[in-house]
């Protein structure tokens, strides 16, 4: 099996790396695109002729976003939904309203080095917000349809013990099949509990 290497670098823009490519026809979603990364996520997958969801707590926010992209790109095939991660019945509502395919998944919302604070079913809210929702979200029946190499490539990937000044490979622990199985039985087993 051939490692997959690409052109882009650390300097490469989302556009840069979406030129040329044809999605029309093509359903993608992206959490947290009312702002930064997912916002421009969403612009780049629209540039491309994708049919592209906002997945958003702020409806609002996600609804100036979306026209700010239609305008940008002339692709009229934005939509805003509500989601919040840090809640399983809301992830549970969105992908029970989601009809027909789903083709791109970008699990990109997150919160960050937040106040320490718990969802009420007792989870650490970064844990659910940035882990769970999503782990909910990519094991429901919206990811029937879709394939990758993800995993594959990971194991490919040079793995390093230590960061150095260079980014490259991943860490071992990151690779830990065992570290793995734990993460998605406890994961399972948390949703479970909460529905
Ligand atoms: N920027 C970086 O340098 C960097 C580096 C490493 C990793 N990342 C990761 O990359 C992702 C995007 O980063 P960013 O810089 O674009 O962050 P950002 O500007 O803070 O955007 C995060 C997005 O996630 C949404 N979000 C937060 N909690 C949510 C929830 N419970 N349900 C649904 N959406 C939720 C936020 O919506 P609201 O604004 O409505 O809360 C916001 O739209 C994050 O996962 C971040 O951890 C970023």
């Amino acid at each position: 099996m051939s490692r997959i290497t690409t052109p882009y670098g650390f300097s490469s823009t989302a556009a840069e790396v979406a030129h040329g490519i044809d999605l029309t026809g093509r359903r993608a979603l992206v959490t947290g695109a009312s702002s930064g990364l997912g916002a421009e996520t969403a612009r780049a997958l629209a540039g491309t002729g994708a049919a592209v969801t906002l997945a958003v707590c702020d409806v609002p926010a996600g609804e100036r976003v979306a026209k700010d992209i239609t305008e940008a790109t002339g692709n009229q095939d934005l939509h805003v939904a509500h989601l919040d991660l840090a809640d399983p019945a809301s992830v549970a509502a969105f992908t029970t309203a989601w009809q027909g395919p789903l083709h791109i998944l970008v699990n990109n919302a997150g919160v960050m080095a937040c106040p320490e604070q718990y969802t009420e079913q007792g989870w650490e809210w970064q844990f659910a917000t940035n882990h769970l929702g999503h782990f909910a979200l990519a094991t429901s029946a919206l990811l029937e349809g879709i394939g990758g190499r993800y995993f594959i490539d990971c194991n490919e990937t040079e793995t390093v013990d230590r960061r150095t000044g260079t980014l490259h490979g991943v860490a071992r622990y990151a690779l830990d099949p065992a570290g793995a199985r734990r993460l998605w039985t406890l994961s399972q087993e948390l949703l479970a509990d909460a529905a």
